[in-house]
């Protein structure tokens, strides 16, 4: 198993990190543009393994020779936000880097599974499937689980649980458009909206939709990457070990919940072929409807990205 992630940055490091320390890889590379970042962090990594006890070999390069048939590629390149910006300014800017990239994984890794973590999320997943020409199948992106465990983290500091007794699904864009699913929202397997208040509810819906740009703010320079990187090493994990999770991933739907042809916030059964599945869990009228408004406005968005290929 040989797994790639492009952009060596906080994300793209934390990321490595998790997935050489779960060890069911036999290498992973790390390819950025910055001579000697990737080069440096794998060392560092590699001589952890005789104290955390994992195998996997790490390798950091600036040639995407070195990524040569690998089966899952993690792209995390790109510009983060700064304060004050949303995701959608990073549009051309980031459409010129993950292009650039889809043309070399296309290259060096025609047969990988693809998990875009870049943003603005939908658009530049919509963006490296038709830059690498590869199956919408093998292309995914990762925000859902993310946002997915925002609202289940800010839910849980309401209840005032532990945040493993809530579970939490959020659809639809990785931005204004974001659907969290509130029929779904459950405190230790209870209906949220029998513990809760709307106005509550509204509070974390809106917390949720604003988690990234919240943490922008702060960190004045970079944006999140811890629970990022959690997220996208679950999607490799279900990818690398065939597992069919179902998790929420951007996906590229042809009738589901009847929407067509857009990149778009599903529930999705991973598995080593991408996706296996798209799950159509039921919702209930408002959540559809938003989540088909959802699509309309990432459709246009990804319509603009086909002029940037
Ligand atoms: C976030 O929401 C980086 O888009 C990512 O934090």
């Amino acid at each position: 198993m040989k797994i790639t992630i492009v952009g060596a940055g906080k994300y793209g490091s934390t990321l490595a990190h998790r997935v050489a320390m779960a060890d069911y890889a036999d290498e992973l590379v790390m390819v950025d543009v910055v001579e000697g970042l990737a080069q440096g962090l794998a060392l560092d990594m590699n001589q952890a393994r005789p104290i955390e006890g994992f195998t996997t070999r790490v390798v950091g390069t600036t040639d995407y020779g070195d990524t040569a048939g690998s089966d899952v590629v993690v792209v995390t390149a790109g510009k983060p936000r700064t304060p004050g910006m949303s995701r959608m300014d990073l549009l051309t800017d980031n459409a010129e880097i993950v292009g650039g990239i889809a043309e070399r994984i296309a290259q060096h890794c025609p047969r990988a599974v693809v998990i875009v973590v870049s943003n603005p999320l939908d658009e530049m997943t919509a963006l490296f499937q038709r830059a690498s020409g590869f199956p919408t199948q093998r292309v995914v992106g990762q925000a859902g689980m993310l946002d997915s465990a925002r609202l289940a983290d800010k839910t849980a500091g309401a209840a005032g649980v532990a945040p493993t007794e809530v579970a939490a699904i959020t659809l639809g864009s990785h931005g204004d458009t974001m659907v969290p699913v509130l029929s779904k929202l459950t405190v230790g397997g209870k209906p949220a909206r029998e513990l809760l208040d709307e106005d509550t509810l509204e509070g974390l819906v809106r917390a949720t939709r604003e988690g990234g740009a919240e943490i922008v703010a702060l960190l004045q320079s970079g944006s999140a990457f811890y629970a990022p990187a959690s997220a996208a090493s679950q999607m490799v994990q279900a990818v690398a070990q065939d597992t069919g999770q179902t998790l929420p991933a951007c996906a590229w739907l042809t009738g589901h919940y009847g929407i067509f042809d857009v990149y778009l916030g599903v529930p999705v059964a991973l598995g080593r072929e991408g996706v296996r599945d798209i799950i159509e869990m039921e919702l209930a009228t408002d959540e559809l409807d938003a989540l088909r408004r959802a699509a309309e406005a990432v459709r246009d968005k990804q319509r603009d990205v086909d002029d940037l290929v």
